[in-house]
């Protein structure tokens, strides 16, 4: 290689490694412009914010009345939705409890199993009797 070739070759280099970082600089740019709002977990892999999600969704533990009805009876109880009794609506839910016993237990044999528009278990598939009892008491107000 001569003299002139080599002093063209040097700065050739430089701008080539120049090029490159810059580039690299851009795509993680560009990668973190693009980075997913939402991250989807592999199963077995850690992923943040997981526990959050499994504490939330109780699979099976523990199930307040407030997480119950927040969960799956609001949707139609918070606005008496499809004729539903209201929450708080002492009234409706107390002749409804008068036919069932008057007990909010006797209301959630009858949720337990669905009446008309209202779907088994509220839809609280993993609700025991006992679960859906405690939300309709809160409900309802009655014992
Ligand atoms: C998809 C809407 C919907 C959801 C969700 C829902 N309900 Fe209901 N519920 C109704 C409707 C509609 C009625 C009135 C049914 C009727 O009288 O024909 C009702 C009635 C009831 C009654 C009164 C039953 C009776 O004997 O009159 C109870 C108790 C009850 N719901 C409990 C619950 C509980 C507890 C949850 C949550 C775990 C829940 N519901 C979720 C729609 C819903």
């Amino acid at each position: 290689m001569n003299l002139i070739m080599k002093m063209l070759a040097v700065p050739a280099t430089v701008l080539a490694l120049w090029a490159v970082s810059a580039q690299a600089a851009t795509n993680d740019d560009i990668a973190k412009r693009l980075e997913p709002v939402g991250q989807v977990c592999v199963q077995g892999q850690e992923c943040k914010g997981m526990e959050v999600a499994a504490a939330a969704g109780g699979g099976g533990g523990a199930k307040t009345p407030d997480e119950i009805i927040a969960k799956h009876c609001n949707a139609c109880h918070g606005t008496g939705l499809l004729g539903s009794p209201k929450i708080g609506d002492a009234a409706d839910w107390k002749k409804r409890a008068d036919k069932e016993g008057g007990t909010a237990a006797g209301l959630a044999k009858v949720a337990f199993t669905g009446l008309n528009a209202m779907p088994p278990k509220g839809t609280c598939s993993d609700c025991e009797v006992k679960d859906l009892e405690g939300a309709i008491q809160k409900m309802s107000g009655l014992k």
